[in-house]
């Protein structure tokens, strides 16, 4: 009985050592090759594409298929009919998930113009002229806050319904 009790006091003052291996040496370096701090994603120039995934599939997908349980909407084959309505063109640029990504104005244009695409993941819901974002537009539309989304998404919706456009946006509404 005594030994056991040794043994357990023995176990409780061990306890903090072995904690303390756990917590990171404090004069640790880099790896090496891995020295220099990141690049904000704003100035690292990476490709329209690798911006996407990093910013936005995480909610959208991929391929923009989006998410009705995530309440994220359908963009593949479906976010191209947002310019067909009168206040389409502001609400995409307004949305959060584009107004407030850390990416700056010209990478948010070319983003814009990447998804709108007929060979892209707006595809067949494209309109017929499209005029490409520029990084100017961006910087005026991106500064006013869209304050009621889903009201005004719906009156998008409600527009484009009456122009005889299937909502295929994945949402069970
Ligand atoms: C944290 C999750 C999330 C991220 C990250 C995100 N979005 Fe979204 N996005 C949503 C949700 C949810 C909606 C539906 C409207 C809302 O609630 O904001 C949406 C709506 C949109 C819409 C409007 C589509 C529609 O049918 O209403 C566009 C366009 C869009 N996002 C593009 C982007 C782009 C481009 C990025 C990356 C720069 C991005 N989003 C990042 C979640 C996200």
């Amino acid at each position: 009985m005594r030994r056991l009790l040794f043994l357990g006091l023995i176990c409780v003052l061990a306890t903090p050592l072995v904690h303390a291996r756990a917590i990171p040496n404090p004069n640790q370096h880099h790896a090496p090759g891995n020295e220099s701090p990141q690049t904000p994603i704003a100035q690292a120039n990476y490709s329209v594409g690798v911006n996407y995934q990093l910013q936005c599939a995480g909610c959208h997908l991929g391929d923009g298929t989006g998410s009705a349980a995530n309440d994220t909407p359908r963009m593949k084959g479906f976010v191209g009919n947002f310019l067909k309505v009168p206040g389409g063109r502001e609400f995409l640029v307004r949305v959060p998930g584009m107004s407030q990504s850390a990416l700056n104005n010209a990478q948010l244009a070319d983003l814009l113009n990447w998804l709108m695409r007929e060979d892209g993941m707006a595809g067949a819901s494209m309109p017929e002229h499209y005029q490409p974002y520029t990084a100017e537009e961006i910087t005026a539309l991106r500064a006013t806050t869209m304050l009621n989304l889903p009201g005004t998404r719906a009156g998008l919706i409600k527009e484009m319904r009456a122009q005889g456009i299937a909502i295929d946006d994945g949402m069970n509404y």
